[in-house]
C-alpha cells in the first residue's frame, strides 16, 4: 500500500466526520423506528431513507481516504436519541443533527485549507452544498409539521411527506 499522501489534520478531520456520518445514519434509523412504530409511515420511509443517505456521505469519505493511500479507522457509535414527545420533537432533532453536521463539514473543509489539501477541498465542496440542502429540507419539515394542528392533518401530510420533502410537493 502507497504511503497516504495526507495531511495528519486532514486525516483526522476525516475519519472524525466520516465516523459522525455513520452516527448520524444510526439517529436517522432511531426516528424512523419511532414514527413506523406510530403509524407515521411516510415519515418513517423518509428517515430510513436518509438513513441510507448518510451511510453514503460516509462511503465516499471513506473511498477518499483509500483512494489516498489511508486507512479509515471506525469507531464506536454512541446509543442515538429513541425518547420524543412528538412529531415535531423528531422534527426538531434532525434539524440539530443537521445543523451539527455542517459545523464538522466546515470543520473538515478548514483543515483541508489550512494545509492546502486540494483534493480534500474539492471533495468537501461536494458536502458544503449537500448541507445547504439538508438544513432547508430539515426547515421545511419543521414548518409543515407545526402547521399540521391536528390528528387528521399530521395523517395527511405523512402521506405526502416524501413527495413535499423532494421538492415536487405543494
Ligand atoms: Fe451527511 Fe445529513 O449529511
Amino acid at each position: 500500500m502507497a504511503k497516504s499522501t495526507l495531511p495528519p489534520t486532514v486525516l483526522h478531520e476525516l475519519n472524525r466526520q466520516l465516523n459522525h456520518e455513520l452516527g448520524a445514519s444510526h439517529s436517522y434509523l432511531a426516528l424512523s423506528l419511532w414514527c413506523a412504530a406510530r403509524n407515521f409511515t411516510g415519515f418513517a420511509s423518509y428517515f430510513a431513507k436518509q438513513s441510507g443517505e448518510e451511510r453514503t456521505h460516509a462511503e465516499k469519505m471513506i473511498d477518499h481516504l483509500i483512494d489516498r493511500g489511508a486507512v479509515p479507522e471506525i469507531t464506536a457509535i454512541a446509543a442515538p436519541n429513541r425518547d420524543f414527545s412528538s412529531l415535531l420533537d423528531v422534527a426538531l432533532q434532525a434539524q440539530a443533527m443537521e445543523q451539527a453536521n455542517t459545523k464538522g463539514i466546515h470543520a473538515v473543509y478548514e483543515a483541508a485549507l489550512a494545509a492546502k489539501d486540494y483534493p480534500a477541498q474539492v471533495l468537501m465542496h461536494w458536502f458544503i452544498s449537500e448541507q445547504v440542502e439538508e438544513e432547508a429540507w430539515c426547515d421545511e419539515m419543521i414548518d409543515r409539521v407545526k402547521a399540521a394542528s391536528c390528528a387528521g392533518s399530521l395523517s395527511d401530510l405523512d402521506r405526502h411527506i416524501e413527495r413535499h420533502l423532494a421538492g415536487d410537493g405543494k
